[in-house]
C-alpha cells in the first residue's frame, strides 16, 4: 500500500498539540481553562469527554469536569451554563452532545456566551461562518480543513461533495468548503442516484454514519477522500463510512479510520479554547 496517500490526522494534531502547549507553557499568569459538561453515561461521549480531558492535560489547559446525571432538568443545566458564562476564571464551555431527551440542545447551545464557546455551535458563531467572517469554528469540519489545507492549493473549480448534513458536520463543513471557493454540493443517506454524484466529486467528505457505505465505483480517480464516520463493528474494532481496502488504489489522498479525523477534532477543540482564553483576557482588561 502506498502509504504517501494517508493523511495522517494523529501526526497534524500532535504538531498542533505540541505549538499550543509551548504557548501555554510560556504564560506565567491564569492558565487557560475548559468546563466540559456531560449529561448522562452515553459510553460514546464519555470516551470522547475523556480523550478531551487529556488532550487539555497533555497541553496544559485546565478541564474542569461536571458530570451530570441522565435525569438532569433543562433549567438545571441552564443555570449551570450561565454560571459558567458569568465564572471569570472560565475561558471556553463545552456540553457534550447528544444530550437526554428531556433537554432542547438548541436552548442550552444558545445559552453559551458565543466567546466561551469552543465547538463553534452558537448561532452567532455559525451565522459568522455562514457570512465568511468565521469566529469559532466547529471542530471537526475547522480540522478537515487543516488537513486538506496540507494537499490542496486552490479550491477553485473543484468540487466537493458531502454526505450528511447535520449541524456538527455536514452543514459547517459545506460553509467551510464554500468559504475556500469550491463547488459544493451537500447529500444525505437518501439522495437519489447518490453514487453518481458522489463519482463527480474531486473533495469526499462523508459524515453519515454508515459502516464502509462508499465503494471504489462511488468515487473519482485520484480523488480526495475524507472519513468522519467512526463506526464500532460487531468485532469491536472501528471502521469508517468509507471503505478502505477497497477504495485505497483509486484515490490520491484518504484519511484512515482512526487516526484521521477525529484526532483532529481535539487539537481544534484546544485551539479554540486558547482563542477564547486570549478573547477573554482582553475583555477582562
Ligand atoms: N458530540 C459529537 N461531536 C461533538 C462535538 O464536537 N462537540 C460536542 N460538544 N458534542 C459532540
Amino acid at each position: 500500500m502506498n502509504t504517501d496517500k494517508i493523511l495522517n490526522g494523529k501526526n497534524f494534531s500532535e504538531q498542533i498539540l505540541s505549538e499550543i502547549k509551548l504557548e501555554i507553557d510560556a504564560i506565567t499568569t491564569r492558565k487557560p481553562s475548559l468546563a466540559v459538561v456531560l449529561v448522562g453515561e452515553d459510553p460514546a461521549s464519555q470516551v470522547y469527554v475523556r480523550n478531551k480531558k487529556a488532550a487539555c492535560t497533555k497541553v496544559g489547559i485546565i478541564s474542569i469536569e461536571h458530570l451530570l446525571s441522565k435525569n438532569t432538568t433543562q433549567d438545571e443545566l441552564l443555570n449551570l451554563v450561565r454560571r459558567l458564562n458569568n465564572d471569570n476564571t472560565i475561558d471556553g464551555i463545552l456540553v457534550q452532545l447528544p444530550l437526554p431527551p428531556q433537554i432542547d440542545s438548541k436552548v442550552v447551545i444558545d445559552t453559551i456566551l458565543p466567546n466561551k464557546d469552543v465547538d463553534g455551535f452558537h448561532r452567532y458563531n455559525m451565522g459568522s461562518l455562514a457570512l465568511n467572517d468565521p469566529k469559532s469554528c466547529p471542530c471537526t469540519p475547522n480540522g478537515v480543513m487543516y488537513i486538506l489545507d496540507t494537499v490542496v492549493s486552490s479550491y477553485h473549480g473543484k468540487h466537493a461533495v458531502i454526505i450528511g448534513s447535520s449541524n456538527i458536520v455536514g452543514r459547517p463543513m459545506a460553509l467551510e468548503l464554500l468559504n475556500r471557493g469550491a463547488t459544493v454540493t451537500i447529500c444525505n443517506s437518501k439522495t437519489k442516484n447518490l453514487a453518481s454524484i458522489t463519482a463527480t466529486a474531486d473533495i469526499l467528505v462523508a459524515a453519515v454514519g454508515r459502516p464502509k457505505m462508499v465503494k471504489s465505483n462511488w468515487i473519482k480517480q485520484n480523488s480526495i477522500i475524507i472519513d468522519v464516520g467512526i463506526n464500532r463493528q460487531s468485532d469491536g474494532t472501528l471502521c469508517g463510512d468509507i471503505d478502505f481496502n477497497d477504495v485505497i488504489d483509486k484515490v490520491e489522498y484518504i484519511t484512515p479510520v482512526p487516526g484521521g479525523v477525529g484526532p483532529m477534532t481535539i487539537a481544534i477543540l484546544i485551539k479554540n479554547t486558547l482563542r477564547c482564553y486570549h478573547q477573554n483576557q482582553r475583555i477582562l482588561k
